[in-house]
């Protein structure tokens, strides 16, 4: 996956917003998302996909979950487009090639470069921090190919005593739950600033909810995290025929 291509950027104004969230918030990615509830997410992602199948990871972040795909044996290809995010991925997973394409960067035969014929799709916790989350799914949906699609989304609307929760739920130490919350207090003004802002789902607005991926797209199994109860009890997947 060397080569880039330049569909669909984001303008200067929002590209600068992006690199200087990411750069700011992969500064203390590792330190809040490092923890058992990111290795409950992947034990799902397992679940729902073939033992043995390489997987394409797109906003892969800090390698958190690649690692772990990978520890289990798969083989894992990645792509990241925040440089800060990116960089750590490269000093975390050395053996993991990782590539700079933003979804609505990807096409058909990068895809087919990355995997060969067979291999899964997989975004955790991404499409709801792209800029048109259905316009990335639609992008990844085509991109697949007949390849299965694994979306990993938080509960809509996650509000941070509800990531705390879930957090607690899978087993992160009370004082590690603090310093999450500490830091994301801490990174409040970043985040407002300079945040993710997901236009809303076309023909949603106002609705309670979004609909689930499997709305939007065919063949794509979806995995729910961070409800209020627990991401446990929370754990849905759809798979459409
Ligand atoms: C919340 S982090 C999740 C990282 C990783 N998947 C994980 O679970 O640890 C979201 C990641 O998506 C990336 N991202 C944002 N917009 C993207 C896009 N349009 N295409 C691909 N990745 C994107 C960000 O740079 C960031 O690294």
């Amino acid at each position: 996956m060397t080569q880039r291509s330049n569909r669909r950027r984001p303008g200067r104004a929002t590209a600068w917003r992006q690199r200087a969230f990411w750069t700011i918030y992969a500064l203390a990615y590792d330190a809040l998302w490092d923890a058992p509830l990111t290795d409950e997410v992947v034990a799902a992602v397992e679940a729902s996909i073939e033992p043995g199948e390489p997987v394409l990871e797109v906003g892969a972040g800090t390698g958190l979950v690649a690692q772990r795909l990978a520890r289990h044996g798969r083989r894992v290809v990645a792509t990241e487009p925040a440089a800060a995010m990116r960089r750590r991925f490269q000093e975390r997973c050395p053996q993991v090639p990782v590539s700079a394409h933003a979804i609505e960067e990807l096409t058909p035969d990068l895809v087919d470069e990355a995997l060969g014929r067979g291999g899964v799709v997989l975004a955790v916790h991404v499409i709801h921090v792209t800029e048109d989350p259905v316009r990335a799914l639609e992008q990844l949906r085509c991109v697949a190919g007949p390849r299965p699609l694994v979306i990993v989304t938080p509960v809509r609307g996650a509000n941070l005593a509800q990531l705390a929760r879930a957090h607690a739920a899978a087993g992160r130490s009370r004082p590690g739950v603090a310093g999450f919350l500490l830091v994301h207090a801490l990174l409040a003004p970043a985040i407002a600033l300079l945040g993710p802002r997901p236009a809303p789902r076309r023909g949603t607005e106002g609705a309670e909810g979004s609909p689930p991926p499997s709305a939007i797209v065919r063949g794509v199994a979806e995995v729910v995290t961070l409800s209020s109860a627990s991401f446990r009890a929370s754990r849905a997947t759809t798979r459409d025929p």
